[in-house]
C-alpha cells in the first residue's frame, strides 16, 4: 500500500528518508532546514500562487547572477543572513567583521604605502594611517591588507567601467611596525543595487537601498585569522538603517576634518581634507 502523507506527518516522513545521508553535518543543516521549512508553510498557512511566486522570484535572483553580480548575496544581505552568519563565526577579541559586499576584486597589485589610489577620481583627499596588531598589540609585519571604497557620489570603480581601473583600491603591505596608509578621497554613502529582485524586495517593503558612507578592509596574515571588515564614518545619515545591517558600533570612526596645510606625512594640501586613525587587531587562528 502506497504510504499516504497528512500536514503533520510530512515533515518527519522527509526527515526520515534523509536518514540515509553519511556525512552527519550535511545531516544535521538538511534536517534543521526541512524542518523549518515546512513550519513556516503551516505558520504563514502558505498559498499555491505564494509558493509559486516565491519559486519565480528566486528564479529571477538566479537569472540575474553573472560574473560580476551576486544577486543571492545579495539578497542574503538585505533579508540579514549574511550579518547572522558573520556574527554567528565572528572570533572575538579582535577587530570586529562585517559583511564582504560584491565589490571586492583578488589580486589588485601591492603598492607602496604612503600611496595616492585615486588613479584621476576627484573628491576631498583622505589620507588613512594605520596599525595592525595581535590581540596582544604586539605589531604584524608583512600583514597584506587589501582596501576599497566608493567615490564621493557612491560608486565603485567596478561600476564604472569606463573609467580607468583599479581606483579607490589598493593593496599594501605592513612595515616593521605593522603600519601602513595611503591616499585616496573621502567617500559617500550610496544605493546597493536595485534593478534586480532584491529591488523588488526593497520596493515592496518600503526599505531604502543606502549603505552609509564606508572603507572596506580585508587583512590577512600568516597564523591569524583573515579579517573582512569596514571602517563606517561618524554622521553619516545611514548608519542607523544600513540596508545590509552591517554596522557595528566598533566599526564607526571620525575621518577628521583637517584644514588645508601639510599633512603628517609631508604632503601639503591647498583644502581641507580629511584623516582616518583607525588599528585594526587581528585573533590568533
Ligand atoms: C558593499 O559594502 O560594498 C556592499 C555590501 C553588501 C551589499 C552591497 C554592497
Ligand atoms: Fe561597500
Amino acid at each position: 500500500m502506497a504510504r499516504e502523507f497528512s500536514e503533520t506527518t510530512i515533515t518527519d516522513a522527509v526527515i526520515e528518508r534523509m536518514a540515509t545521508t553519511p556525512d552527519p553535518r550535511t545531516l544535521e543543516v538538511l534536517t534543521s532546514l526541512v524542518t523549518h521549512l515546512h513550519a513556516f508553510a503551516r505558520e504563514t498557512r502558505l498559498t499555491v500562487p505564494e509558493w509559486m511566486n516565491a519559486i519565480e522570484f528566486l528564479t529571477r535572483t538566479g537569472q540575474t547572477c553573472t560574473d560580476t553580480r551576486q544577486e543571492f548575496i545579495l539578497l542574503s544581505d538585505t533579508l540579514g543572513l549574511s550579518m547572522l552568519v558573520d556574527v554567528i563565526n565572528h572570533a572575538t577579541g579582535g577587530t570586529e567583521s562585517t559583511v564582504l559586499g560584491p565589490f571586492y576584486v583578488p589580486n589588485i597589485a601591492v603598492s607602496p604605502n604612503g600611496s595616492d589610489i585615486t588613479n584621476g577620481r576627484r573628491g576631498q583627499p583622505m589620507l588613512v594611517e594605520s596599525q595592525v596588531t595581535n590581540i596582544a598589540g604586539t605589531p604584524i609585519a608583512e600583514a597584506l591588507v587589501e582596501v576599497w571604497h566608493s567615490d564621493d557620489a557612491g560608486f565603485y570603480d567596478v561600476q564604472q567601467p569606463e573609467l580607468p581601473f583599479p581606483a579607490l583600491r589598493g593593496t599594501f603591505r605592513t612595515d616593521e611596525r605593522g603600519r601602513f596608509s595611503f591616499w585616496s578621497i573621502y567617500p559617500h554613502f550610496y544605493p546597493i543595487p536595485t534593478d534586480g529582485p532584491v529591488g523588488e524586495m526593497l520596493m515592496a517593503t518600503k526599505r531604502h537601498p543606502f549603505r552609509p558612507a564606508h572603507v572596506h578592509f580585508m587583512i590577512s596574515a600568516p597564523c591569524h585569522e583573515r579579517l573582512v571588515t569596514h571602517v563606517f564614518t561618524h554622521g553619516d545619515p545611514y548608519l542607523d538603517s544600513d540596508a545590509v545591517f552591517a554596522v557595528k558600533h566598533s566599526l564607526v570612526n571620525t575621518f577628521a576634518e583637517m584644514p588645508a596645510g601639510p599633512a603628517p606625512d609631508g604632503r601639503t594640501l591647498d583644502r581641507p581634507w580629511r584623516h582616518l586613525a583607525y588599528d585594526f587587531r587581528l585573533v590568533p587562528s
